[in-house]
């Protein structure tokens, strides 16, 4: 296969490199282009454009295929454990039991938050979006330690990234319990990362929160398939924002306002909405199906398509499969999940949606799974941010040691030709 590709400008041929990944994807390397020959491309949206090389995450479209650092996320499915997905995407490769032992100390040793910051929890209204919160307070971080956001240093890089993976646990269970006014509980340095984020959640002063091994496991699992998902919208923000040399809080504070969207991240929240809405008998699943077809309706079926998976996303296959087995063991029957699978079956058979290829995606069960733990939905993209914050430190320090340019794509203007300024006594 060449190494190059030919193409014709103003009937001059110019040749650019091909770059060729490890799955043999091939990508034309434009960065000479405008030089060459005054051209920029233009790709609305990036749905063909690569924004960088990356070691981290492998995502093949029409197969169905997500490795982190090139293992399958099938292989986390018998031991689910976050902490040890999160240093592989983070430093590459799978924890020896001396760095696992490390990090999990340092995940403990981090998770309490300034004594101060509580103070802006309480400035938030009680109905205030978590999401708002969890950014702001996110940036907060980095008033608090100013020392450590660089990736220079590993130990401090290491450090840093702990302190986040941590600490966005204890923001999250903080503005849940301050919007429910319920006392703040610390973390507990004698649980492991899931439970201790549950027990912040849902402990009561009367009553200590004990997590059910099965529980503890399918939010494992949902957490690292949460975990990095190469350049998808918000860890493109994040790239993007720390290309400018902005400290990693800040950066993956961008994030979690890319997320938020309900194209993205938001996206879950929006899908326990749609089910919610049928089964309180607003709709038939049948109802919502036509209008999410139908072009004069801004009505989407949320939770399917995907802009990278034109097959099934394997991650929706695998949530199918916990939120399954978890309400069978919680011996909770809930009607969402009913109509979802009615929702699947439909639309797997519709025309409309086979030729666009539209399959269910990560959001589509996960908002069940989360429901069954009892987190309340105003909180699941939350949820979210905190499985997706290993992808985004990983990211963020892979684009700091990477690359020095600052990102900033060009644009084709199409406003007004040179005009005059009118003064405004004439306008
Ligand atoms: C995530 O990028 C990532 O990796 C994201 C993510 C991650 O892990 O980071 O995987 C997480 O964000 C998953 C996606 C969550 N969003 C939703 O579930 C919202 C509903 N889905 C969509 O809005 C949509 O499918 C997107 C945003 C996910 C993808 O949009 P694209 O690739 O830009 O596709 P498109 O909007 O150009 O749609 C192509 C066609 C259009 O119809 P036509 O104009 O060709 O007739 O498909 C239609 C769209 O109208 N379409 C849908 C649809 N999604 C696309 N029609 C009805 N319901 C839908 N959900």
């Amino acid at each position: 296969m060449n190494n190059v590709v030919r193409i014709t400008v103003d009937g001059k041929v110019i040749e650019l490199p091909v770059i060729v990944g490890t799955e043999a994807e091939h990508g034309i390397d434009i960065s000479r282009l405008r030089d060459q020959t005054g051209y920029i491309t233009y790709d609305p949206g990036y749905g063909n454009t690569g924004s960088c090389s990356s070691d981290i995450t492998y995502i093949d479209g029409e197969k169905g295929i997500l490795r982190y650092r090139g293992i399958p996320i099938e292989q986390f499915e018998q031991s689910p454990n976050f902490v040890e997905v999160s240093w592989l995407l983070i430093f590459g490769t799978l924890p020896t039991a001396a760095e696992y032992d490390r990090f999990s100390q340092l995940l403990t040793n981090n998770a309490m938050l300034d004594e101060a910051m509580k103070l802006h929890f309480e400035g938030f209204p009680k109905q205030a979006p978590p999401m708002a919160i969890l950014s702001a307070m996110i940036n907060t971080l980095s008033c608090f330690h100013p020392e450590l956001q660089g990736p220079e240093s590993d130990d401090g890089f290491e450090l840093a990234a702990a302190r986040l993976t941590s600490k966005i646990r204890t923001i999250a269970a903080f503005a849940y319990r301050s919007s429910i006014g319920a006392p703040y509980n610390y973390s507990d340095p004698n649980q492991p990362y899931v439970s201790n984020f549950l027990h912040m959640m849902f402990s009561n002063p009367y009553a200590q929160y004990e997590c059910d091994e099965e529980v503890r496991k399918a939010f494992n699992l949902l957490l690292i398939l949460h975990a990095d998902h190469e350049q998808n919208c918000s860890t493109s923000t994040v790239r993007m924002v720390g290309s400018s040399g902005a400290n990693m809080y800040a950066s993956c504070a961008a994030g979690v306002c890319a997320l938020w969207g309900p194209l993205h991240g938001g996206a879950n929240v929006a899908v326990l909405d749609m089910l919610d809405q049928i089964h309180k008998g607003g709709l038939s699943a049948a109802d919502y199906v036509k209008l999410a077809k139908d072009k004069n309706s801004d009505v989407r079926l949320m939770g399917f398509g995907h802009r990278v998976y034109k097959n099934f996303d394997p991650r929706a296959n695998m949530l199918q499969k916990v939120a399954e087995k978890l309400l069978t063991y919680l011996g909770k029957d809930d009607p969402l999940l009913k109509i979802a699978r009615e929702l699947e079956e439909m639309a797997l058979s519709d025309p409309y949606f086979v030729e666009r290829k539209l399959y269910p995606n990560v959001d589509f069960y996960s908002g069940i799974i989360l429901r069954a733990i009892g987190i309340p939905t105003s909180m699941f993209t939350v949820i979210f941010a905190i499985g997706r914050m290993p992808g985004w430190i990983a990211h963020w320090r892979e684009q700091s040691l990477m690359s020095s340019k600052i990102s900033r794509p060009r644009q084709i203007y199409t406003g007004p030709p040179v005009t005059d300024y009118v003064a405004k006594s004439e306008r």
